[in-house]
Order: structure tokens, then sequence, then C-alpha cells
């Protein structure tokens, strides 16, 4: 059977990729967060090198999942940002609480390369 996940792309892969333009999602947040306290988690693509934001070629969504730590099945849907090419950029900030340490996942399209993803871990105390 095929798995989607085998179609997901990382930053190794842009490292051979021949695009331009970056499109791998960063995530800026906390390496350590306090229980069931709020943090602030940005995800953007194209930070240094800005991905084109046409209705032809953009980023049109950026998800947002969180696998926790001794949690049964996972992961956990933390937020979906639609995004209105030209108009919109692909950034989202939000405040998100854990209850215990996690990986934090985010998944962005481009409707022309496909899904992109990357990782953080976040310490709970
Ligand atoms: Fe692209």
């Amino acid at each position: 059977m095929k798995k989607i996940g085998d179609l997901i792309y990382s930053k190794e892969a842009e490292e051979d990729a021949t695009l331009k333009e970056k499109h791998t999602p960063e995530i800026e947040a906390p390496a350590n967060a306090k229980a069931d306290e709020a943090f602030d988690v940005t995800v953007v693509v194209g930070r240094a090198v800005p991905h084109p934001n046409l209705v032809e070629h953009h980023i049109k969504w950026i998800r947002v999942f969180v696998e926790e730590e001794g949690r049964s099945h996972n992961p956990v849907h933390a937020a979906t940002y639609e995004i209105g090419p030209a108009y919109a950029e692909p950034q989202v900030t939000f405040p998100l609480k854990l209850r215990k340490s996690s990986t934090v996942y985010a998944l962005g399209y481009c409707n022309l390369h496909g899904m992109w993803e990357s990782s953080i871990d976040i310490a709970v105390e």
C-alpha cells in the first residue's frame, strides 16, 4: 500500500531540489514550556527566501499537529491556516498549550511543489 507520508518532502529534499524557493515550514517556539500554559508558535514558509505568492504558485495552507508523549494515538490536530494567494502571506502565529512533552509538526502545501514538513521537540515541565 502506498502511504501519503512518502509524498511529504522535508529539508533534505530541498537541498537536492533544483527549486529556487524554499518550501520547508519553519517553526518558531520555545524549547521548554509549562503544562497547560499557552505560548506562541509561529510557522512561516520562506522567511529567508520568500516563496512566490501568486495565484499560479503559492502556499495554499499550513497545518500543525502535535505528537504527545505517551498518547495512545498520535498526532493531534492543533491548527489549520488556509491562505488566500497574493493577499495573505504564508505565516501564522497562534497560542498553543501542551500537556506533556511533545513533537510539534508543521506541514505546508505549495500548489505546484507539494507537501513539506518540519518538526521541533518541546519539553513540558
Ligand atoms: Fe512552490
